[in-house]
């Protein structure tokens, strides 16, 4: 949810900020900008991609050694140049790029009128960089008191970076809600929203904390509260490899990850499952585990993607651990007033670990007693700091913005939980928790397989990707597998999908089944299997085309269906991880047959910062 790029050195910023922005453009994408200090600000920006940033300075040989850059996901105003970021103040003492959302902004735009301020933007981010314009008297205050003065009267969420032309060797950052990232470097500092712009750069990196503000020049750092008190912070390793952030041979990000699955469910694994097979360890869990093994109650909470891995998890956890369990879209739980009481556990499932509504949520829980978890990729992210333990699930940096191997990594974790919960409250014996062990252990291989038939997958893509609509069907644990399908496919290809659970489909969605309803039906053997396959001949009944995720070798609905995606026999508890590798597949294909840009889909961004 925008990407905020900044630079502090010796050396030429552009080189670095127009890189950092490339490596953000993930986090939205609808126009760029940036800004260089100096005795006036150097500013470019416009509609579009950064690429296009890059044809609009075009041979603009721009020197400053001081500059912030930005790309967007519009929140207020219409994505064009002249919302586009950095946004200077009128008087032109101040160029601001901005991540998040100020609540206030139609009064502080109000006040600034009256004070004779003149807007050229719809943004909420032109009215902080002028308020900040307007506390400030060049000679009289500097800079940093001025941000801190307008920061002050700001509600809502902010990351941002400033630069001020009569203090031009400096850089100001604060955030509130929104993450911002400090690289060390030799006599050179590196601003962004996370950590990627960085890597190649300096290994050494400070997670800022919310309402910090940070003064940096190429030789000097200082880090303070927003009031002004010397703020607590460390600094960390990011051991990030450059080619983990790059697409490689891959056409698109979302297939490289998509075929990094088996890898990054190893690396879920790794120091997870005892020598013997017949042991899981979650070292993150271990001082709280005596707390959950107690608990009355399990709350996940997520949005998007993870709160589909959460209602696998909340299958799983009750199904073994028989905790009860409920999962909650974070931003329902937020606001509906929750009872909470001190026996809860909430566990919030966020791959960026920066979600507002799952932040908030979270917090939220905490006041009111109950134990905070967190399932997050990205090392360091605000969830991951502000929960009383976690688990990491190490799917290395997600870059396309549909997420793939975030989901399966968060689906390992909550199965791996699952069980060493089972096993700790004695609902299962050692002989199935070791079986489980070993299933898990299993399923790296066995997505390989499922990987090795892309092409044949790719061949099924072509004959529906001409549809409008699509329906996709589960039941059980598999059931949150087909409404992640529908969201993947929905995410990227703009086909409408919806998920059901198979035995609701008779209550509404059989309504739209004709001969040009694909209907994608995730039905291995398993115990439901009978009853899905009544729900398939209704279907059937109906000339709706039915692709079908079978068991490897089940004949009798390879027979019946139109089309079939083949998976690995495995144990139910292990299953949605091979599920879904098939419809992420589906997807990907059918989005690239119909032109679509897979890795930077219409509207989406891959970190939500904002509500
Ligand atoms: C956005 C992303 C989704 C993601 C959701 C939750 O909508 O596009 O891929 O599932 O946010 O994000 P989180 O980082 O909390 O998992």
């Amino acid at each position: 949810m925008c990407g905020i790029v900044g630079y502090v050195g010796s050396k030429r910023a552009y080189p670095f900020l127009i890189q950092g922005l490339k490596r953000l453009e993930y986090r939205g994408y609808d126009s760029a900008g940036l800004a260089l200090a100096g005795k006036t600000v150097e500013l470019h920006k416009c509609k579009g991609r950064v690429a296009d940033l890059e044809s609009h300075v075009g041979d603009n040989n721009l020197e400053g050694t001081v500059g912030i850059a930005h790309t967007r996901w519009a929140t207020h105003g219409e994505p064009n140049d002249r919302n586009a970021h950095p946004h200077l103040s009128m008087k032109g003492h101040f160029a601001l790029v901005h991540n998040g959302i100020i609540e206030n902004y139609a009064e502080l735009k109000k006040d600034l009128v009256r004070n004779g301020f003149e807007f050229q933007s719809d943004t909420d981010t032109e009215v902080l960089v002028n308020l900040i314009e307007f506390f400030y008297r060049a000679g009289e205050i500097q800079a940093e008191t001025a941000i801190r003065l307008a920061l002050s009267k700001v509600v809502g969420a902010f990351g941002i970076a400033v630069i001020c032309t009569a203090e031009s060797d400096q850089l100001v950052v604060a955030r509130r809600g929104s993450p911002l990232v400090v690289g060390i470097g030799e006599g050179e500092y590196f601003v962004a929203s996370d950590a990627t712009p960085v890597i190649g750069y300096t290994k050494n990196v400070i997670y800022l904390n919310d309402n910090d503000l940070a003064i940096i020049t190429k030789s000097s750092l200082t880090i303070k509260t927003l009031e002004d008190k010397p703020a607590v912070f460390k600094i960390s390793r990011v051991d990030m490899a450059i080619g983990e952030i790059e697409k490689g041979d891959f056409a698109h990000f979302m297939l490289k990850e998509i075929f990094e699955q088996p890898k990054t469910i190893e690396d879920t694994f790794r120091g997870r499952l005892s020598q013997g097979r017949d042991a899981i360890v979650l070292g993150g869990l271990l001082d709280v585990f005596p707390l959950i093994v107690q608990a009355k109650r399990i709350i996940l909470i997520g949005c998007g993607t993870s709160w589909h891995a959460a209602l696998v998890g909340e299958y799983l956890i009750e199904t073994y651990a028989r905790i009860p369990v409920e999962v909650e879209y974070a931003s329902e739980f937020r606001y509906r007033n929750p009872i909470l009481s001190a026996g809860d556990v909430v566990i919030a499932i966020s791959q960026s670990g920066e979600t507002s509504d799952t932040l908030v949520a979270l917090r939220m829980a905490k006041e009111r007693g109950a134990t905070i978890l967190g399932v997050c990729n990205v090392v360091g992210s605000s969830i991951a700091r502000e929960t009383d333990a976690g688990v990491y699930t190490h799917a290395g940096i997600e870059i396309g913005v549909a997420s793939t191997k975030a989901f399966t990594a968060q689906v390992t974790v909550l199965t791996l939980f699952a069980l060493k919960l089972a096993f700790a409250r004695g609902e299962i014996t050692s002989a199935f928790y070791s079986e489980m062990i070993q299933e898990l252990a299993l399923i790296p291989e066995k997505i390989t397989t499922i990987l090795a038939s892309h092409l044949k997958i790719k061949e099924i893509a072509a004959k529906y990707k001409d549809a409008t609509n699509a329906l996709y069907l589960g039941r059980g644990a598999l059931f949150p597998v087909a409404l992640e399908g529908a969201l993947k496919l929905k995410e990227i290809s703009y086909m409408h999908a919806e998920g059901y659970a198979a035995g609701e489909m008779k209550h509404g969605p059989i309504a739209l089944v004709d001969d040009n309803l694909p209907v994608v039906v995730v039905c291995p053997k398993d115990h439901y299997y009978e009853k899905i396959v009544s729900n398939i001949q209704e279907v059937k009944a109906r000339k709706g085309n039915i692709i079908a995720v079978v068991t490897e070798g089940d004949t009798v609905l390879k027979e019946m269906v139109n089309d079939v995606f083949e998976i690995p026999e495995s144990h139910p508890a292990v299953t949605p991880l091979l599920a879904i590798i098939p419809l992420q597949l589906f997807s990907y294909y059918i989005a690239v047959l119909r032109g679509c840009d897979v890795d930077q889909p219409r509207n989406l961004a891959k970190s939500v910062t904002v509500e």
